[in-house]
């Protein structure tokens, strides 16, 4: 690629509104955590862990990475892991992150959801004051374990509510559907929380529909099979609703056989409110620098598309709408300047 378009999409503001904390463990802060916390790894070294990362389709990815985040046990694990994502963030011009975080998969090993939430919520307050990033939390509610345990995950989370601006849906989606989770998304949308949900990433167009229709989100996460349902399309052209599409992820678990395939330059020239994630990039080779550079590559794409998908990001994020003004000022000026 072109150098001024690289050095563009890394110096552009831009808002990552998907992003799994967990999934940004690199194996070699999993190993530094299981030797600080007496964890016993199945692998001998980081080579041998970042070998097995070859993944066929989404449960092949997440039997690992539930099994990686098996070395966060204490307060400071979860602010080391959070901390090191925002180092990146930073240096990829990374102004806006909402992160995703996975109680359950911590809280079942007997963490108390205090060290999870504090952990990274003390991250997230020193990414503000140290980085200039502004951060929030966005609680997840692993969709293969039943309702009832997502209404017994918010309820241990509420003392924390301060803590997390958001609820979202994810892990294993086929077999899934957002209607499953109908009622504890009503009891959040009652408390004022945001509402995202994982949908039409390997799962059908129907599920993107019940997301909107039945959890009423305000965006999608991935979203890309929505392309085989032109009426879907429609709705999501229509009503500007933003998708968090996550193009390395697409294509380390499959959903395309090759980057240059992917449906992201359709979507856009279809007028959805597309934006480009990373997902969980310790796992998928790319943070959401690499995710733009690779895109663009394989896409062709240009520098109007560069402030199309910049603006999406920080107007679809969920800041303050006063933040979003002052970016998308600095994101026409960086554009501008060439
Ligand atoms: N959890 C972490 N990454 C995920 C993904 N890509 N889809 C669903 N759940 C996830
Ligand atoms: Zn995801």
């Amino acid at each position: 690629m072109n150098t001024p378009l690289a050095e563009l999409l890394r110096r552009m503001p831009k808002a990552e509104l998907h992003v799994h904390i967990e999934g940004t463990l690199e194996p070699e802060l999993i190993f530094k955590l299981a030797r600080r916390n007496g964890v016993t790894l199945p692998y001998a070294n980081e080579a041998a862990l970042r070998a097995a990362y070859a993944f066929t389709n989404l449960q092949s990815f997440l039997d690992l990475y539930y099994a990686g985040a098996s070395v966060l046990l204490k307060e400071q694990d979860f602010y080391d892991m959070a901390w090191a994502y925002f180092e990146r963030a930073q240096a990829d011009g990374v102004v806006r992150a909402e992160l995703f975080f996975d109680p359950q998969t911590h809280t079942v090993r007997g963490v108390p959801m205090g060290t999870v939430i504090e952990g990274l919520s003390r991250a997230c307050a020193d990414a503000q004051t140290k980085l200039g990033i502004s951060a929030d939390l966005i609680l997840c509610f692993l969709r293969h374990l039943s309702e009832e345990d997502a209404f017994a995950t918010l309820e241990a989370a509420l003392p924390w509510r301060k803590h997390f601006i958001g609820v979202g849906l994810d892990s294993s989606e086929v077999g899934h559907p957002p209607e499953k989770f109908a009622r504890v998304f009503a009891r959040c949308r009652e408390l004022g929380l945001h509402l995202v949900a994982h949908a039409g990433e390997e799962g059908p167009p129907a599920y993107v529909w019940s997301a909107l229709d039945v959890l009423k989100v305000e965006r999608i996460d991935h979203g890309v099979q929505s392309i085989h349902d032109p009426a879907l399309m429609q709705r999501l052209a229509d009503s500007r609703m933003p998708l968090t599409v996550c193009p390395l992820s697409n294509l380390k678990l499959c959903v395309f056989a090759d980057l240059k395939q992917h449906n992201l330059r359709r979507m856009l020239d279809a007028a959805v409110c597309v934006t480009i994630n990373s997902d969980d990039p310790a796992y998928f080779g790319g943070y959401l620098l690499d995710n733009y550079l690779q895109t663009f590559e394989a896409l062709q794409l240009d520098a109007g598309h560069a402030r199309t998908l910049a603006a999406n990001s920080l107007t679809a994020s969920f800041a303050p709408e006063a933040d979003k003004r002052r970016w998308l000022k600095a994101l026409d000026a960086c554009v501008d300047a060439g």
